[in-house]
């Protein structure tokens, strides 16, 4: 179900305009449509099934895989509200980041990396609950400029859009 953090990034990119746009972990879809009323081309991928099932009945093009590791195409446009939250385990890909909220983050992101055009955007969701200073500084040493695009306070967190410029 689309929560707080889905609904801020869904706000943040909704005047986004492009041909080609990836939503990586696409969940309920709700990122992937936001993106459809711009963008003529969208896909969106996730790692769990029943997820994509349901994000299909909205969305045209899902992809069930790692990341974007199945994909070969240049997007204008890469998204992701990552899954933050620092864990010991991968129990909940939802949510579960491993260490620091980062493993599976820069794992994401590194899969998204080369899928983006020159002057395209890698834009994703972590919080303040993940180490993403780390994040910013892998986007910046795989050839990205990095800008904290917007930040969300909520009781127990700081929800944060970091918006990369491949160059
Ligand atoms: C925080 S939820 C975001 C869901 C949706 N995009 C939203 O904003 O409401 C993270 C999503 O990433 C997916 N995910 C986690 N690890 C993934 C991976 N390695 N590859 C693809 N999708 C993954 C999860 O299944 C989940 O749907």
């Amino acid at each position: 179900m689309p929560a707080e953090d889905s609904f801020f990034l869904a706000d943040f990119l909704e005047n986004k305009q492009g041909k080609s746009a990836l939503d990586i972990g696409t969940g309920s879809g709700i990122i992937a449509k936001t993106l459809s009323k711009n963008f003529p081309l969208v896909v969106a991928t996730d790692i769990n099934i029943s997820a994509l099932r349901k994000a299909h009945e909205t969305v045209d093009n899902c992809i069930c895989c790692n990341a974007a590791d199945a994909l070969r195409y240049s997007f204008d446009l890469i998204v992701c509200n990552l899954p933050y939250l620092p864990s010991d385990e991968l129990l909940d890909p939802a949510v579960d980041g491993l260490h620091d909220g980062v493993d599976i983050p820069s794992m994401i992101i590194i899969s998204a990396s080369n899928l983006i055009e020159k002057n395209g955007k890698l834009i994703f969701l972590t919080s303040s609950l993940a180490d993403y200073d780390a994040l910013i500084q892998l986007c910046q040493s795989i050839g990205f400029d990095t800008n904290i695009a917007a930040k969300k306070k909520l009781f127990y967190e700081e929800l944060i859009i970091i918006e990369c410029t491949k160059n």
